[in-house]
């Protein structure tokens, strides 16, 4: 039986007493980080009673709690996907745990694939907005209104001060970021370079199968977000040659130290 967010944070804190300022949300190819946070307790998913777990490559399946840029926090070192079969609720849950465990700022990384042809594969894209293409939203059905309000505003999805941050932090760690709009499909098989085609018409600049409902939860329970996409290839159609899993992991193994070292730059500017 699934516990409430509540009950799967006080779970969290018979564990560690740290109180995080803020939750990460480490994706395909990027957990590493995970292992830079200091004096960390790491809780598998898995040992939370009735706690969904994850199966995608490269996920982790535990949260893990320290300190990372001289700022207590949370890490989720694997997400739960709609892919696999889990319910939005259920995707959704963890952000919702680490909330609970006080976290007020929300960052994200994920693996995506370029829409926009001026990226190159191992660009970091700093997310500005988003469209929703998975058919779905996490918010659907009795709303909570002690966690939120029923019709939450999207108009600032991502924080435009933490935003401005970023940019000043990849300026001083020297790391150069794109920008742009990441749609999110439900996956799990790839676009075809028709979609591509369309979402770029749509104002896309980037495709992947995860981040959204997330980003929509962290929203409604008022956290404050920071979304980041390493584009790992380019989307269907764009180069002539099939897209596979193991680029996407590549891209995290080549990347992932930049990308590692620019939200510790964040984390300690914050
Ligand atoms: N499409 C969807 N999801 C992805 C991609 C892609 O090209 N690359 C990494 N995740």
């Amino acid at each position: 039986m699934r516990k409430t967010p509540k009950e799967y944070a006080a779970l969290i804190r018979e564990k560690s007493t740290v109180i995080p300022k803020v939750a990460l949300v480490l994706g395909s190819g990027l957990g590493d980080l995970g292992e830079q946070v200091e004096n960390a307790v790491a809780v598998d998913y898995g040992a939370l009673p009735g706690f969904p777990v994850s199966t995608a490559p490269g996920h982790k399946g535990r949260f893990l709690l320290g300190t990372l840029g001289g700022k207590p926090v949370v890490c989720m070192q694997g997400r739960l996907h709609f892919y696999e079969g889990h319910s939005m609720e259920d995707v959704i849950l963890p952000i919702r745990v680490m909330r609970q465990l006080g976290a007020e700022i929300l960052i994200l990384t994920n693996a995506a694939g370029g829409i926009n042809t001026s990226f190159s594969v191992g660009d970091i894209m700093l997310i500005e907005d988003h469209i929703n293409f998975m058919g779905r939203n996490p918010l659907v059905g009795a709303n909570d209104e002690t966690l939120g309000c029923r019709f939450p505003d999207m108009s600032f999805a991502y924080s435009p001060e933490l935003r401005d941050l970023a940019e000043r932090c990849a300026e001083k760690v020297g790391t150069r970021l794109c920008k742009g709009v990441y749609l999110a499909c439900s996956g799990p098989s790839y676009e075809t370079p028709a979609e591509i085609r369309a979402f770029r018409t749509l104002g896309a600049d980037a495709v992947g199968m995860s981040t959204v409902p997330e980003v929509i939860a962290a929203n409604h329970c008022g956290m404050r977000v920071l979304g980041f996409s390493l584009i790992s290839n380019m989307a269907a159609g764009i180069l002539q040659q099939p897209l596979s899993e193991e680029e996407v992991l590549e891209a995290g193994r080549r990347k992932g130290a930049e990308m590692q070292r620019l939200i510790v730059e964040i984390l300690q500017n914050l």
